[in-house]
C-alpha cells in the first residue's frame, strides 16, 4: 500500500516538473518562436514601445483587450494619415494557434495638421479572447519572413487595483534638467496621496537622470522607454502650420493614451498633466478626500476637468524663507518660492487637465476626453486647482495685481525635509550639508 503510493507520487511528480518545463520552455522561447509543427508563422517579441509596421509608414505600441468593447483587441497605433492602406492583424494564442483578420483604423479626431497620429487598430477576428500577442501587417496573410508582435495586456478584468492614484506624465525630451521642480512635485504627489508616476522618457539632463533613476529604485516612478527620435522627427510644439514635423509634441497623445490602458486595472484613477503642473484639493487634505467626495456627488461621473493656474516664475515671493542654502546648487525652479498666481482671464480659454477612471475612458486629449462612457464634469476652482509655475501668460502684471497663493506651503513640514531626502540619495545634494 505504501510503495502504490510512493510510485503514484513520483508518477505526479515527474507529470508536474515535465509541465513546469514545458511551460517553462515556452516562456522563455516566445522570443524564436516558429513552432513549425503547428505554423508557419514566425513572430518575435518587438523589442522596443514603437515597432514599425512591415512594409508601410505606420507604427504599432502596445495592446489590449478592450472588455467595454466586447473583448475586442485594440493596437494603439501611429498612423501617416497621408498613407492610408488597408491593415491586417494576426492574433495568436499561447499554443501558437494563429489567425488573421481585418481591422478598422480610427484615428484620433485631435492631430492638428501633423501627418502621423495616435489611432486604434482595432482587430476584427471573432474568439480573441484566448490571444496573448497580435501584431499588424498590410498583407491578409503573412509572408515566412519573421515578424514582431505585441504581447496583448489587460486580458483580465480586476476591480482591485494596486493604486490609487498614478500620475501619467508625458514624454520628457531635450535636456530637461529641472530637478527642483520635478522633485518637490513628486514628494508633493505623494503627500497628496498618489502611488505612481509614470514618465515616458525620450532623454534628459544629467541631474534629472540621477533623480529619476532614485524613484525609479524607490518605486514610484515608472520610466518607460520612448525613442520616438530614433522613428520620426518629432515636433517640439502642438500645432503643424506653426512648429511642424511629423508628429505633435514628441507623441504625446500616444503615451496619454497608451498610459490610460496601462493602467486601466492597475488604477483606481489617473491623472494627466505635467510635470511643472500640481493637480492640488484646496478643500480636502488629499486626493483621496477629494475624489470621495466628488464621486459620491457625482457617481456617473468618469472625467473631472480641474482648472489650470499659472504662478509666474519670474515674481519671487518677499521673505526669503524657501530660498534655503541646501538648494542653492540644485538646478530648477523652486516652487516654494512662486506664491503669485495671474488672476483667470474673461474670454481666455483656461485650458484644463483632467482627473479619470481610465475604465470610463476610450480615447483621451489632452485637455477634455475624445470619447467616454460616463459624464464630464468641471471641478469648481475652490475645491481642487492646477497649481503651475512657469513662465508668465499675462507678463505685463505686476506682483501687485496677482493673487497671493500659499497652498504648497501648508505642506512645508513634510514636504522639504522629503525633497532633500531625495536629493541625497539621488547624489545631487551632501547629507546633513
Ligand atoms: C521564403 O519563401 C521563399 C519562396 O516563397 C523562399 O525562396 C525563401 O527561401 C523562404 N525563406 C525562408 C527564410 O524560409
Ligand atoms: C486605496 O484606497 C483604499 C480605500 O481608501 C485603501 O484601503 C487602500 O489601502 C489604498 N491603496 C493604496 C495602494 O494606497
Ligand atoms: C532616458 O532615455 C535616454 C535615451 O534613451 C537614456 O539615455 C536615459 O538613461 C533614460 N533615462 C532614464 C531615467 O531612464
Ligand atoms: C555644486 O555642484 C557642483 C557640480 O554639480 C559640485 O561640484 C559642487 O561640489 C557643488 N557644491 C556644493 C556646495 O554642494
Amino acid at each position: 500500500e505504501h510503495n502504490k503510493w510512493k510510485s503514484f507520487l513520483g508518477i505526479c511528480i515527474i507529470n508536474i516538473l515535465f509541465f513546469v518545463l514545458m511551460l517553462a520552455y515556452r516562456n522563455w522561447h516566445p522570443d524564436y518562436t516558429s513552432m513549425p509543427i503547428y505554423n508557419k508563422l514566425k513572430i518575435s517579441k518587438a523589442s522596443h514601445s514603437i515597432t514599425p509596421i512591415k512594409d508601410s509608414q505606420h507604427f504599432m505600441v502596445s495592446a489590449f483587450i478592450d472588455h467595454r468593447l466586447d473583448g475586442t483587441i485594440r493596437v494603439i497605433s501611429i498612423i501617416d494619415r497621408h498613407n492610408l492602406q488597408p491593415l491586417y492583424c494576426a492574433y495568436c494564442t499561447i499554443e501558437h494557434d494563429c489567425k488573421e483578420a481585418e481591422t478598422d483604423v480610427w484615428i484620433h479626431s485631435d492631430h492638428f495638421g501633423f501627418p502621423f497620429h495616435v489611432s486604434d487598430v482595432i482587430c476584427k477576428g471573432k474568439h480573441v479572447q484566448d490571444a496573448t500577442r497580435v501584431l499588424i501587417s498590410t498583407k491578409p496573410s503573412l509572408d515566412n519572413e519573421t515578424h514582431q508582435y505585441l504581447p496583448i495586456q489587460n486580458r483580465v478584468i480586476s476591480e482591485t487595483f494596486k493604486f490609487n492614484f498614478t500620475v501619467c506624465i508625458s514624454n520628457l525630451f531635450g535636456d530637461y534638467n529641472n530637478v527642483l521642480q520635478y522633485a518637490q512635485t513628486i514628494e508633493m504627489y505623494k503627500l497628496l496621496g498618489v502611488q505612481r508616476v509614470v514618465i515616458y522618457n525620450t532623454s534628459c539632463g544629467p541631474d534629472l537622470e540621477k533623480l529619476l533613476k532614485h524613484y525609479e529604485r524607490e518605486g514610484i516612478v515608472e520610466i518607460v522607454p520612448w525613442p520616438i527620435d530614433t522613428f520620426l522627427n518629432p515636433s517640439p510644439g502642438w500645432n503643424f502650420k506653426e512648429h511642424k514635423g511629423d508628429i505633435h509634441y514628441y507623441g504625446q497623445l500616444t503615451t496619454l493614451n497608451e498610459c490610460i490602458y496601462r493602467h486601466m486595472y492597475q488604477s483606481k484613477y489617473v491623472l494627466l498633466n505635467d510635470i511643472d503642473e500640481i493637480i492640488v484639493p484646496y478643500k480636502y487634505a488629499n486626493l483621496p478626500s477629494l475624489m470621495k467626495n466628488l464621486q459620491d456627488e457625482h457617481p456617473n461621473v468618469g472625467v473631472f476637468l480641474i482648472e489650470n493656474h499659472i504662478f509666474p516664475k519670474t515674481q519671487f515671493e518677499d521673505s526669503g524663507r524657501f530660498k534655503r542654502p541646501e538648494w542653492r546648487n540644485i538646478s530648477g525652479i523652486n516652487i516654494m518660492e512662486h506664491i503669485y498666481r495671474e488672476p483667470a482671464r474673461k474670454n481666455v480659454f483656461n485650458p484644463k487637465k483632467m482627473i479619470v477612471n481610465p475604465r470610463m475612458v476610450e480615447q483621451t486629449s489632452v485637455h477634455s476626453s475624445l470619447k467616454n462612457f460616463g459624464e464630464t464634469y468641471h471641478v469648481p476652482f475652490d475645491v481642487c486647482r492646477i497649481v503651475h509655475v512657469r513662465v508668465p501668460l499675462q507678463g505685463h502684471l505686476t506682483k501687485e495685481q496677482l493673487a497671493v497663493d500659499k497652498k504648497v506651503w501648508d505642506f512645508e513640514q513634510e514636504l522639504v525635509p522629503n525633497v532633500d531626502k531625495a536629493l541625497e540619495s539621488s547624489g545631487l545634494l551632501r547629507p546633513n550639508s
